[in-house]
């Protein structure tokens, strides 16, 4: 594999020195540990057709999905005073994502056959097995202004570097050029979107800002969705408002296991987990866009996204 490697587009962060190199390959950006990750599990991932895949662009809820997901499935075995996700990072709840070898076993959790199975890789990416066996697909996207920001934030404050050193104007320039982690941000989202409207019985598109608007009727049709709908007594009871409560970002912001806990243990590429759980601001970038990057910006997602429909 390391031959194939010289052979594709290479960048290197000019705004973040520490940022791994990136690798284009099949038209997205990604580090070496994850383009091979996406090559072996395109080579040896045998899906299930009870599969439930957990898909999203890098910054864009992927950790709030995982909690609410989580919480749905495991209901029956526990209440939210007794939620692993009180302990747990939501990351550590759910298998490994499929690019890092994905780990299926799922006995502590629950009696259901496999937890859903997190991914980045983009749709075009995906293993194939994945699409000949219908899984049902989730995906989560949100606002591209506003993952930017993030994104910046979470690299920046994961090599702790000060603002000062990590400037915003050329990390904007970055991502607008389509590059970052599995980006470009666009053609992730297109990808998913096309997907959704050709196959819409097997994939669900969630919009953040749309789930942080209406919790309720979001979360409702994700439990329907893959597999685990509320009872009418369940939502009486409250289930459904708990499950919010238990999973929003004040609540496991403020738990102390994503306060202080880290991503990989002590491996010296570890990351903080409290990193996971910033600002979650809908609009965030005005805090970091001139009038020029705005409407830079909106003249991009207009190109790329304007005619989808999807509001961005
Ligand atoms: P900000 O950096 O804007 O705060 P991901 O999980 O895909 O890495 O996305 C991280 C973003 O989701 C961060 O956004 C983070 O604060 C936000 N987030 C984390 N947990 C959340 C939750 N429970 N509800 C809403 N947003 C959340």
């Amino acid at each position: 594999m390391e031959e194939m490697f010289k052979t594709l587009p290479q960048h290197t962060c000019s705004w973040l020195k520490s940022m791994p190199t990136l690798y284009k390959y099949q038209d997205v950006w990604n580090t070496q540990e994850f383009v091979e990750g996406t090559i072996l599990a395109q080579q040896n991932f045998k899906a299930d057709p009870s599969d439930v895949f957990l898909c999203s662009l890098p910054k864009s809820g992927t950790t709030w999905l995982k909690a609410l997901v989580f919480a749905i499935i495991t209901r029956e075995t526990f209440d939210v005073s007794t939620s692993p996700l009180l302990t747990t990072l939501p990351h550590h709840c759910l298998p490994n994502c499929l690019e890092l070898g994905v780990e299926r076993s799922n006995e502590n959790y629950t009696n259901s056959r496999f937890l859903p199975i997190p991914t980045h890789i983009p749709y075009n990416s995906l293993p194939q097995s994945i699409i000949a066996s219908n899984c049902k697909i989730v995906y989560i996207y949100r606002n591209m202004k506003d993952v930017l920001v993030s994104y910046y934030n979470f690299f920046r404050e994961k090599d702790k570097i000060p603002v000062e050193d990590a400037p915003f104007e050329v990390a904007f320039d970055e991502f607008c050029h389509g590059i970052s982690w599995c980006g470009p941000y666009w053609d992730h989202v297109l990808g998913y979107w096309r997907a959704s409207l050709d196959r819409p019985e097997v994939i669900l598109l969630l919009k953040y800002e749309d789930m942080k608007k209406d919790p309720t009727s979001n979360v409702k049709r994700l439990a329907d969705f893959i597999g685990y709908p509320f009872t009418i007594k369940e939502e009486e009871e409250g289930v459904i408002e708990n499950i919010i409560k238990l999973c929003s970002f004040e609540n496991l912001k403020s738990l102390e296991v994503n306060k202080s806990g880290k991503l990989f243990g002590d491996h010296p590429d570890s990351t903080e987990n409290r990193l996971f759980f910033r600002k979650a601001k809908d609009g965030d970038w005005e805090n970091y866009f001139t009038h020029q990057m705005v409407e830079k910006i909106d003249k991009l997602i207009d190109d790329k996204l304007g005619a989808t429909g999807l509001v961005l």
